[in-house]
């Protein structure tokens, strides 16, 4: 609920302090935002119109895939890495890692999953009762009051580097989700998926290294056999759906033997922020 973590969040146009009025998130010089029935709030300031954003089937999928348990080794390792009590996921998708997190840290945790999708929002407000679900855009300034998270978590999401420094505490992590070259390396040919770029983890790296040490590193390896249908939810959940049509996805994976064995690989890291001397 917005109430658990309203204190976090500031006004995307002035920056000053929030607070819930019934179903009105308003600040101190009065900008209002309107809280969604399903119980989100928009904070997006200006338009994100041009960015991709999930879609109700993409959100639909990943709850599917994240709800069979296939990626709990990936959570697990997610809420090892965190500390509590405040979590901010950027590009939350269903909320699904953060509520284990929160679960995982205790009774005071708390968290604000941020997405840009409205799909994605509303399964994020359904997550757990202790998660604030804000529509924002993860490349603009978010709309968090400087050093007040504990953990920020990038999940296969954007990273906003100096947004993700500015937000946390001292002290505080920046968990990440990287996909190594190796996974769902079977299913990215037959299905006509984006592969990893082998200089992603390279490039991860340039782009946290000045503002960021990492501290602690946790691989994640196993295999997953899929049935077509699950092979079909986890293209649909990732970016590939960008450029394939639902119908290719259906008759791309109507080609495959009935179950198909899949790696799941990722790495999955703890940094924390270089302050300055
Ligand atoms: C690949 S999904 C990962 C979702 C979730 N972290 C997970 O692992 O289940 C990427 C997510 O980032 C969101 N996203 C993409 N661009 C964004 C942006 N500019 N700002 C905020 N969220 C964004 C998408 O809507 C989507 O939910």
């Amino acid at each position: 609920m917005l109430s658990a973590i309203i204190d976090l969040l500031d006004c995307p146009v002035c920056q000053g302090d929030l607070d819930i009025d019934e179903s009105t998130v308003i600040c101190d010089r009065g900008h209002t935002f309107d809280i969604a029935r399903q119980g989100y709030v928009s904070l997006l300031s200006g338009s994100a119109g041009k960015l991709h954003s999930d879609s109700v089937a993409m959100v639909s999928a990943r709850e599917r895939v994240l709800g069979s348990g296939l990626y709990d080794p990936i959570s697990d390792a997610v809420a090892e890495l965190t500390l509590g009590p405040v979590t901010l996921d950027v590009g939350a998708g269903t909320g699904h890692h953060l509520a284990r997190c929160l679960a995982a840290v205790g009774p005071d945790a708390r968290g604000v999953g941020l997405d840009l999708s409205k799909a994605g929002a509303r399964a994020i407000a359904r997550a757990h009762p202790r998660i604030g679900s804000v529509i924002a855009d993860a490349w603009q300034r978010l709309p968090l009051r400087d050093d007040t998270v504990d953990t920020v978590l990038s999940v296969f999401a954007p990273r906003n580097v100096a947004e993700f420094a500015r937000v946390l505490v001292p002290g505080g992590a920046l968990v990440v989700v990287t996909p190594t070259p190796r996974h769902l390396a079977e299913i990215v040919e037959p299905m006509g998926m984006i592969g990893v770029d082998p200089a992603k983890p390279e490039r991860i790296g340039n782009t946290l290294g000045a503002a960021f040490t990492r501290t602690e590193r946790i691989s994640v390896d196993h295999t997953m056999t899929l049935d077509r249908a699950l092979v079909a939810d986890i293209v649909t959940m990732g970016p590939s759906a960008y450029h394939l049509s639902e119908n290719e996805i259906t008759d791309r994976a109507e080609a495959l033997p009935d179950t198909v064995d899949v790696a799941c690989s990722v790495t999955v890291s703890r940094y924390e922020a270089n302050r300055p001397a």
